[in-house]
């Protein structure tokens, strides 16, 4: 008998909300990057329900193989390969893309490893891209609810560099590299999500 997939309970409970989000979002065929895919769930349901779009998955080369085996079984057209992308090695080696999307990433990588997300996002997207970041985030260096809190908590004793990041720091950093932060959406269990672009020049 074969392992049983990767399999996250989160992504399942939260996809038709994010599903309907980047319905209406990303409305016109483009390539979408993802980073940190994790177990390809999102990659799967996503390019099933929106074949306009073509969707590039990636993640760290220590857990890139996590989404191999299910997008390889999905077999979608629209899906490309998995491809190893540790967000700290710059410059990126990667397709051209249009928009980003990212879930569940910016807290568990380290503050610098956000740096280089956003710096990585920010050469690369197109013009008119979006940059969509999922997850539980902080207002004005607050938890939002008690559950965040309690969640930030865990993610520091597992490892002190992880932890819920604070909205306005991330829109400093979108600022200092081209980007502002255009639509900050209230998703259900307390995340959001968390749009965008870069700022016209
Ligand atoms: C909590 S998982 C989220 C997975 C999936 N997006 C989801 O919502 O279930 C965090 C992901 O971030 C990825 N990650 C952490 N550090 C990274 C880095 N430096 N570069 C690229 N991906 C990274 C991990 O490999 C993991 O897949």
């Amino acid at each position: 008998m074969s392992d049983p997939l990767p399999f996250s309970q989160a992504c399942e409970n939260n996809r038709q909300p994010i599903l309907e989000q980047l319905t209406r979002l990303l409305p016109r065929p483009a390539a979408v990057l993802e980073i940190g895919t994790g177990t390809g769930q999102h990659a799967e349901y996503f390019a099933g329900q929106l074949p306009h779009l073509r969707w590039l998955p990636t993640d760290h080369p220590d857990n890139v193989w996590m989404c191999r085996q299910r997008l390889e079984l999905a077999d979608l057209p629209n899906v490309e390969a998995p491809v190893a992308l540790d967000v700290s090695e710059r410059p990126w080696t990667l397709p051209a893309f249009d928009h980003v999307y990212s879930a569940n990433t910016a807290h568990i990588m380290a503050w610098e490893e956000v740096c280089e997300m956003f710096g990585g996002v920010a050469e690369g997207l197109d013009k008119d891209g979006c940059f969509c970041l999922y997850g539980p985030f902080n207002d004005h260096g607050e938890f939002t609810s008690e559950s965040n809190r309690r969640f930030d908590q865990h993610l520091r004793a597992r490892l002190p560099h992880m932890g819920l990041r604070n909205l306005q720091d991330l829109e400093a950093l979108a600022a200092n590299l081209g980007m502002s932060l255009y639509r900050n959406l209230e998703m259900p269990a307390n995340n959001r999500l968390l749009l965008f672009r870069k700022t016209a020049s």
